[in-house]
């Protein structure tokens, strides 16, 4: 009898191995990274991404979103408002923004949180950098990480940089509710750096859901921030509506 309720016991367990699910990370991972061409009026970019994003819970910044797009054809056409600044840009993702921007700024901070996304960028970099002198970063190109309310990162960030910035940009980074607050407390800090002349944060929109919409415009309150729409900016981009925003201390 005794016998028999080990053989049954050792039977259920074998059943719970069977009920065990074993897939390590690299099966939701995909770093098949294709050198791809943008064009955004008259320039063209050509860097590495991924033509759809990772089944991971934070790999956004591997594929360029629309939000990019609309920001990249406002600057081509607008690039001599940029001539010769100095940008800062929250969660670059591959790049694509950032790097355009090289093109008319004098200095470009590109910035992620994500590891794996911070290395794609890096490599990115590297494509569009010119090697002057051995240093890989003489285009005025640099990545650097930065998780949205981390003020130690933001101080670092400072202190490399303590001229502070021209102009923050941010294309469609708006669209998890938990990190609005923390963008938006990133963003006042930076804004409060420029005291010679003022900084702003212009930001491209994409519209996904109402609350959202709703929270950007309350956040900026919040926060003391006048945000005003840039004429002419609101468009159709990936079956959704995009709009860019200027968000200002004053
Ligand atoms: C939707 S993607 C947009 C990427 C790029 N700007 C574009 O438009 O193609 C959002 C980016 O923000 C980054 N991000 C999300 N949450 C963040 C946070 N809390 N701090 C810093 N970066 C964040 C992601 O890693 C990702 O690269």
């Amino acid at each position: 009898m005794e016998e028999i309720r080990n053989q049954e016991q050792h039977r259920h367990e074998e059943d719970d191995d069977d009920d065990t699910i074993s897939l390590d990370g690299s099966f939701f991972f995909n770093d098949n990274y294709q050198l791809t061409n943008f064009t955004f009026g008259s320039q063209e970019i050509q860097l590495f991404c991924l033509h759809a994003a990772s089944t991971d819970f934070d790999l956004t910044g591997q594929v360029v979103w629309p939000g990019a797009i609309l920001l990249n054809d406002y600057l081509s056409k607008n690039s001599e408002i940029f001539q010769g600044c100095a940008v800062i840009e929250l969660g670059s993702g591959v790049g694509v923004t950032g790097i355009l921007c090289s093109r008319f700024c004098q200095k470009v901070v590109l910035t992620d949180h994500n590891e794996e996304v911070l290395k794609i960028l890096k490599k990115n970099i590297e494509l569009h950098s010119v090697p002057e002198n051995n240093c890989p970063t003489s285009h005025g190109l640099v990545a650097e990480k930065l998780e949205w309310g981390n003020s130690d990162q933001i101080n670092e960030i400072l202190q490399n940089h303590p001229g502070g910035f021209d102009f923050i940009l941010g294309a469609d980074i708006c669209f998890q509710q938990s990190s609005i607050p923390l963008l938006f407390d990133t963003v006042k800090m930076l804004l409060l750096v420029k005291e010679d002349r003022e900084c702003k944060f212009i930001l491209a929109y994409v519209s996904r859901a109402k609350t959202i919409d709703m929270m950007i415009v309350n956040e900026a309150l919040k926060h003391g921030l006048q945000m005003k729409e840039l004429p002419g900016t609101r468009h159709i981009v990936g079956n959704l509506e995009g709009v860019i925003f200027e968000i200002t201390l004053h």
